[in-house]
């Protein structure tokens, strides 16, 4: 602590120190998950000033359409096939999950962690997100820039394959010169275009260029039998994990896809899946206003029926913010079907308040917000008092309020300011960073997610909305088979290319 004269200990480095050491939290006490619960208040919601807002009565008319989506969901009945396959594995998953398997996980990630000084995750959407969502939430915010001892012996992490930016791509193999590399290449498909680029090179790399028994050093999180992936990894001798067939991307994170990389960052993955385990027995409940799920679930349709169109997810911690960008995929990816759904637009507070925050509080009324109010954060920064108190704020000092007291009302006040400006908002408390809470939260989205998808009336676990950027660009890049879609997109493009962006008409 040389130099920070004054400060504790960073406590989000200890907790990773302890996760090193096998250290576990007592997450099986009744203590614990009294202490753990995520509460959902609803009490900004109702009657809005200013625009169109929802009521109480609103919720109460939708009751009994929430539970009987909510009894469709649990019986497995309904628009939920993907070729053919009912899409809902994710249910009871946490259920069905077990010690051995998660101990394999952990015996794999362990002896690869030891063999190298960077792992390397590969893939997009589904396939990233929750992953990274995960590891932005349980570490330190510089994680890579720690020493391995305060990384709890976890190798450094990185993320590729989730754009196509060589520059990004370029940068992160500077961040892998000279070190042990390790990789998981993750795709159900086994065919999406970025994950299959950026493992290329990967590949290549490790094998011309790092190491001599490169496969050593490669697992391979994809489908059981089917796929590109699949048939690689069989010919190469990868280690694989399989994603199950009932379950899609973004419900994937408790599947191989999250634990794999979890694992790898020592997050403990047992925690995370007593976390799933957890908010699945609160969430079988039949009672909307006992059921998190179902009250987030039916607060979010009666604003979408009242025109709100946009939901801000606001946090006030830099760690939730990547839970808040696993939301943004996970709503509208199930949502956005047939000209319905809700944008979900993730933000930093206080940052965006000073940005974007014109617009909540004055705009537009057709925005929904949900704060991810972190309770207590691992760390407490207190705020000193100044000579001469120029800025007026020695009060804050002078009555003991800390950083944290601050960062609380800067959830506090948009909540109450946003009312006042016409902006129904909830707030979903976090009590605080651990695996349990993540996964607690993770499932309570899912259900809510997929019970949207009922209430909108088609299915949220197929996304045939991405395909078509898909086909559009395996036409541009030329990619064989696409050559007739190529030629169409190619009048297409040049009859709207007629207009030039000076204005002239050619
Ligand atoms: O939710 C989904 O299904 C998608 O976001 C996928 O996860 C994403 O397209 C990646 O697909 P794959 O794992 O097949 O590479």
């Amino acid at each position: 602590m040389e130099g920070l004269k004054g400060f504790q200990e960073n406590k989000t480095v200890e907790t990773q120190i302890k996760r090193g050491r096998k250290e576990k939290a007592p997450y099986n006490t009744d203590l614990f998950r009294k202490e753990n619960a995520i509460d959902l208040d609803p009490s900004y919601i109702f009657d809005a000033p200013g625009g169109p807002s929802i009521s109480f009565k609103d919720i109460e008319t939708l009751i009994p359409r929430v539970l009987e989506a909510h009894r469709m969901l649990k019986e497995e009945e309904g628009n939920i096939l993907d070729n053919g396959i009912p899409m809902t594995g994710w249910q009871d998953l946490p259920e069905e999950i077990t010690g051995a398997h998660l101990e394999d996980i952990k015996q794999v990630a362990a002896a690869l962690s030891r063999e190298i000084d960077v792992f390397v995750s590969i893939g997009i959407g589904g396939s990233y997100l929750g992953i990274e969502a995960t590891f932005q939430a349980l570490t330190h915010s510089y994680f890579n820039q720690l020493n391995r001892e305060k990384r709890g012996g976890a190798p450094e992490i990185y993320f590729l394959g989730q754009n196509m930016d060589p520059d990004y791509f370029r940068d992160t193999l500077d961040m892998l010169e000279g070190k042990r590399v390790g990789i998981n290449v993750i795709s159900k498909s086994g065919t999406t275009t970025e994950t299959a680029i950026a493992f290329r090179i990967m590949l290549k790399l490790l094998e011309d260029a790092w190491v001599k028994d490169a496969s050593r050093f490669v697992i391979a999180t994809t489908d059981k039998s089917k796929g590109a992936l699949r048939a690689l990894s069989d010919k190469k001798g990868f280690r694989t994990f399989p994603i199950p067939d009932n379950i899609g991307g973004r419900y994937s994170v408790l599947t191989d896809v999250g634990l794999v990389g979890l694992a790898m960052a020592n997050i403990d993955i047992e925690e995370f899946t007593a976390g799933f385990r957890r908010m699945r027995e609160i969430t079988m409940a039949d009672d909307v206003m006992a059921n998190p799920a179902l009250l987030h679930a039916a607060i979010r349709h009666a604003a979408w029926l009242k025109g709100k169109k946009i939901e801000v997810v606001a946090v006030n911690s830099r760690a939730l913010y990547s839970v808040a960008r696993w939301m943004e995929q996970l709503f509208p990816e199930s949502e956005g079907h047939e000209g319905r759904g809700m944008w979900v637009s993730p933000t930093m507070y206080s940052e965006k308040l000073h940005s974007n925050g014109q617009m909540i509080q004055d705009g537009e009324r057709n925005i929904l917000e949900t704060f991810l109010l972190l309770k207590e954060h691992d760390n407490r920064i207190e705020i000193p008092s100044m000579e001469g108190d120029t800025d007026g704020l020695n009060f804050l000092s002078d009555k003991g309020i800390d950083m944290n007291f601050v960062n609380r009302k800067v959830i506090e006040g948009p909540a109450y300011a946003h009312y006042k400006g016409g902006v129904p908002n909830m707030t979903i408390a976090i009590p605080r960073r651990n695996a349990f809470n993540l996964g607690q939260f993770y499932y309570m989205m899912e259900r809510s997610a997929a019970l949207s998808g009922y209430l909108l009336g088609h299915n949220p676990f197929i996304q045939p909305g991405v395909e078509a950027y898909k086909k559009a660009m395996f036409a541009l890049i030329g990619k064989p088979g696409y050559e007739a879609k190529a030629k169409e997109m190619a009048e297409e493009i040049k009859m709207l290319g007629r207009i030039k962006h000076n204005g002239h008409c050619l």
